[in-house]
């Protein structure tokens, strides 16, 4: 991409390989289910380092999926984050189960594990931890909350593929965790989702839960769905899990040149790295404060006059949503933090086609906008 072209805020990197693996598939003539997609679940559980994982049509269905395996049902409360993508919430409300909102951290933007403590009640059955942006949530503190009161443990991975927690693969730190691989991803598959987990029954039982409720061919033991992921998708994703670590340092390397401009800049706060994490920038988040020239949204316009694409992730937290609103679902202890994000954020280009020059290029902008 040259230059003087718009820059959008995501586009998937694909290159022959990918082209290379459809053909072999369609050659193949075995287009759902087939030994790809076993392949692909392997593949994706050594990468994780867990024991299981279980190939779904997308992330969304892997977070139902993991709540039916756990039996969240009506009159249980799960405690999630406001500060995410609708997905992570609804997956709650499929079980007739109530998402308790809790509020976020303001500096990695990830749920608030003191936050967390003060909304455990006795209907409280488990905590979906979202690794927001591709910074993974604190999971040390999450996990002795969840021991302490007994509670499930689910992460909402989609966006942070190959992240890493104290050294360690997210994904494989709570009880099952859910990715997405949809186009937008640090790796993708089209649509497409993964379930990881070291619990043998919770898989068992996704891996029948996607497929109709089959025990064995036309034995139906109980009410399932077709969530299978096809053989074509899992050849797509399994080169882009080859190449998803040069994916990452690619994001890695244009947050690094993004950052050391815009830490100078007034009003403006980069993205930060905790100690103990290894982020890999789905998303790479600026906030815009009040003693930056622009707002959020003025910003944003002015970047798309000058060829920057951006994007607000997300410009409403999911309480004040119109379902959510309607349901009486709000923030019990208001999520001020969530909703100050919500104002604040912007999302710049850091995928792998921008350029480092690019990428200097979308920093040095908005540093010379700061001083007019
Ligand atoms: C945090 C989060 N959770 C869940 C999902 C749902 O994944 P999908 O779109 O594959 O259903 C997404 C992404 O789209 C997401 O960003």
């Amino acid at each position: 991409m040259g230059s003087t072209s718009f820059i959008p805020v995501a586009r998937p990197l694909l290159g022959e390989e990918e082209f290379e693996a459809v053909r072999r598939v369609l050659e193949s003539g075995i287009l759902a289910h087939g030994p790809e997609v076993e392949a692909f679940e392997r593949e994706f559980a050594e990468f994780v380092g867990v024991d299981y994982a279980v190939a779904v049509a997308n992330g969304t269905a892997a977070l139902d999926l993991i709540l039916k395996a756990y039996r969240i049902r009506e009159g249980d409360e799960v405690i999630t984050t406001p500060f995410s993508f609708i997905a992570t919430a609804n997956a709650i409300l499929y079980q007739g189960a109530r998402p308790v909102f809790a509020d976020i951290d303001p500096e990695t933007y990830n749920l608030d594990p003191d936050k967390v403590l003060e909304l455990i009640t006795p209907r409280t059955r488990a905590i979906i931890v979202v690794h927001l942006y591709g910074h993974p949530a604190d999971m040390k503190a999450f996990r002795k909350i969840a021991e302490d009161h007994k509670l499930i443990l689910i992460e909402d991975a989609a966006q942070a593929h190959g992240a890493e927690y104290r050294g360690r693969i997210v994904g494989s730190l709570g009880d099952a965790a859910a990715f997405s691989f949809y186009a937008t991803k640090n790796m993708t598959t089209g649509e497409g989702g993964m379930v990881t987990t070291n619990d043998r029954r919770v898989a068992e039982r996704i891996r029948m839960l996607r497929d109709h409720g089959q025990a064995e061919k036309y034995l139906h033991v109980e009410l399932g769905y077709n969530l299978r992921m096809t053989n074509i998708a899992a050849a797509i994703g399994r080169v882009q899990l080859r190449r998803l670590p040069q994916l990452n340092s690619r994001r890695r390397e244009n947050a690094e040149v993004m950052t050391r401009i815009l830490s100078r800049v007034k009003g403006i706060v980069p993205p930060i790295e905790k100690p103990w994490a290894r982020h890999v920038y789905h998303q790479y988040v600026i906030r815009v404060t009040s003693s930056y020239p622009y707002t959020r949204d003025e910003l944003a316009k002015l970047l798309r006059e000058r060829g920057i694409g951006t994007a607000v992730h997300y410009p409403r937290i999911i309480p004040d949503q119109p379902l959510y609103q309607s349901l009486g679902i709000g923030c019990p202890r208001g999520c001020p933090e969530a909703r100050r994000a919500a104002r604040e954020v912007l999302s710049l280009p850091v995928h792998p086609h921008v350029s480092r020059e690019q990428a200097e290029m979308i920093a040095r902008t908005i540093a010379e906008l700061g001083r007019s």
